[in-house]
């Protein structure tokens, strides 16, 4: 019978004997695949894992943080932490094709985690991968049941020859819901284990233009009053997922106190899913949308309307890019 605890403990005998006395690096990346996939194997081997935290500067507010200090203070794991916020932004500048931007965050993530697991390998020997990938993940990308491949998703893969790993993916026939009751089986902080899941190439994907840090800001000062109108709402566990996108290159006339304004429009894309390969938009109250979009438009200057987007998915992704 399926229990977290029966997964975790099959899991955990798995995980020691494919690994035995051998090294173990694991990719974190803020959201709770990684999280749970590395607290799996932490678990089972303890400090022959050391994971690695890529900040690529296209997080939403608070999100290294929570992975530096609370995931950490949670686990014990041994974490480096890589500050590639410069070199993201360098590469994307200028960027607005979709999977342009995804498959230079994709490349650049490779390149910035190789260097790290370089490192890491010439302390201690390095055997092993640790991979957060979930059934889902494993369908949408082609590998499962020939599906197309709509969008080309980021994961750590295509090491060079000379850095090859095994790889462990201790959540490869799981979905979301039972990653999470995974995590809190394994004491995971409940921000961490009840987050919404958040796409590898970050906001990054969710600025329709160029992404530069100005529009990062705008975008997580945006964001974030979403995500707090959503929890004091009570909503959270209603909603799959809530991204925020900004439409960096759609200007719209406006007016506040005497002046005219003349900004950028947020769309707020709530949905509701099982498992992210179909979504309905969520009804989420009157009120809570128009207290969203009351304190947007009051605290984010830049942006001076706000819209709701009602397609399910199909016919559109949950993401806009
Ligand atoms: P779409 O936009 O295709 O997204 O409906 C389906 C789910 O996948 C997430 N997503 C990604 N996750 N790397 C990821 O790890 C990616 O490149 C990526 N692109 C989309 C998206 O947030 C949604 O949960």
């Amino acid at each position: 019978t399926w229990t977290s605890a029966n997964i975790i403990d099959d899991q955990v005998a798995a995980i020691r004997e494919q690994v035995g006395d051998k090294q173990v690096i694991c990719g974190l990346s803020g959201g709770v695949d990684s999280a749970v996939a590395a607290a799996l194997v932490h678990k089972a081997i303890g400090d022959q894992l050391t994971c690695v935290f890529v900040d690529h500067g296209l997080l939403r507010a608070g999100e290294a943080e929570q992975v530096e200090k609370d995931y950490v203070a949670a686990t014990g794991i041994r974490l480096v932490v890589v500050d590639a916020e410069e070199t993201f932004l360098g590469h994307l500048a200028g960027v607005t094709d979709p999977e342009q931007k995804r498959k230079i965050i994709g490349r650049e993530f490779i390149r910035t985690f190789e260097g790290a697991a370089r490192d890491l390998d010439a302390e201690r020997h390095i055997e092993f991968l640790v991979q957060g990938t979930l059934y889902p993940d494993v369908v949408e990308s082609g590998g499962g049941t020939g599906t197309a491949n709509i969008k080309s998703h980021h994961n750590v893969g295509g090491l060079p020859d000379d850095l090859q790993f095994a790889l462990i993916e201790p959540l490869r026939t799981l979905f979301k819901d039972e990653v999470r009751a995974l995590g809190a089986e394994l004491g995971l902080p409940e921000e961490i284990v009840q987050r919404h899941p958040f796409p590898g190439p970050g906001l990054a994907i969710r600025i329709i233009g160029a992404v530069d840090r100005e529009r990062l800001d705008v975008l997580r000062a945006a964001d974030l009053i979403a995500r707090e109108e959503l929890t004091a709402s009570g909503l959270d566990r209603e909603v799959w997922q809530f991204p925020v996108v900004l439409l960096a290159d759609v200007r719209s006339v406006g007016v506040q106190g005497d002046g005219r304004t003349y900004g950028h429009p947020v769309v707020l894309r709530p949905v509701s899913s099982e498992d992210a390969m179909t979504a309905d938009w969520s009804r989420l109250p009157y009120d809570v949308v128009a207290k969203i979009s009351n304190r947007i438009t009051n605290e984010v200057p830049e942006v001076n309307r706000v819209v709701l987007d009602v397609t399910s998915k199909p016919p559109g992704t949950i993401e806009w890019e």
